[in-house]
């Protein structure tokens, strides 16, 4: 049976894309990192959607004693292998944030440890899934970048690094893997409304990011309409960028109304 993978999708955005993707027929694995959020988000899923598949799964790109776990990926796709799930779209929704850190004082490995989540964790989905998807005939991997690639913010070094090294990947994939018919892009959010902002009204309510050309920030939604053009209608597309900000990326300046 066909499905699309998600991954990091108990939270936030990556809830946005498996919702749109489920909404649109899709069967869906998607993934996380704690077994229990995994087993209460697969079970909300399965009640929101009935007439699609869903299946969680829980994986992190890093082991308990901070190695990067390979392994692990090479045993989720042997899993779904064995289950007949034929994978025919890819989202790489997960991220490490690479919050709290700071270029004079944080350890190497904290670095390193960003690098790893949102480029080379990524690197083996993307590797196992091609393996797969070439005998198929085709798919579609789409990366869920930052426009923090383009235009950079204080205190993320290891996120904005990571970020600017996965579009490099993107198109890297998207040439060697042409030949294939995959179709390899990536979307680049600006600010998107999760919990986080939720959680913390008085820094976004003057956070230069949300005085965008349009007049705000992104929704999951936003984010998920996006991946689904990606994957259902950009036959001809592959190593595109499509930014979802608002217009925040093209500003010098924000566009803070007189009021404020
Ligand atoms: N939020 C924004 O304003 C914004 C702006 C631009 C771009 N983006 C990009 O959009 C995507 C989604 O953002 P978001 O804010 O919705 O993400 P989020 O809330 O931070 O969720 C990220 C997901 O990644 C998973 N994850 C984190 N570290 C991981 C690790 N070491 N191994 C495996 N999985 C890991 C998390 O798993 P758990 O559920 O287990 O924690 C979570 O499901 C990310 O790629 C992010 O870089 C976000």
């Amino acid at each position: 049976m066909n499905f699309a993978l998600v991954t990091g999708a108990v939270i936030n955005t990556g809830v946005a894309i498996v919702e749109k993707l489920a909404a649109e027929g899709l069967n869906v694995v998607f993934t996380g990192r704690d077994a229990a959020k995994v087993a209460a988000a697969e079970a909300n899923y399965r009640t929101k959607f009935p007439d699609v598949s869903i299946l969680g799964y829980a994986i992190d790109s890093h082991k308990e004693d901070g190695s990067f776990d390979e392994e692990s990926v090479i045993r989720m796709f042997e899993a779904l292998d064995e289950k007949d799930i034929l994978l025919n779209a890819v989202v790489l929704n997960a991220a490490h944030q690479g919050l709290n850190q700071t270029f004079l004082e944080s350890p190497l490995s904290e670095f390193l440890a960003v690098l790893n989540t949102n480029v080379t964790w990524n690197y083996c989905f993307a590797r196992e899934a091609a393996k797969r998807m070439i005998p198929q005939g085709g798919g579609s991997i789409t990366f869920i970048n930052s426009n923090t690639a383009y235009r950079t913010i204080a205190d993320r070094t290891s996120y904005i690094t990571s970020k600017g090294g996965q579009l490099g990947l993107m198109r890297s994939l998207a040439l060697d893997l042409g030949k294939y018919n995959i179709r390899v892009n990536a979307v680049l959010p600006g600010m998107i409304r999760t919990q986080r902002w939720i959680d913390n009204p008085g820094f976004y309510a003057k956070n230069p990011c949300r005085f965008t050309p349009l007049g705000d920030v992104a929704e999951g939604a936003d984010v998920a309409d996006a991946v689904w053009y990606f994957i259902s209608a950009a036959r001809n597309t592959t190593g595109a960028e499509l930014v979802v900000d608002g217009g925040n990326t093209i500003q010098m300046f924000p566009n803070v109304p007189e009021d404020l």
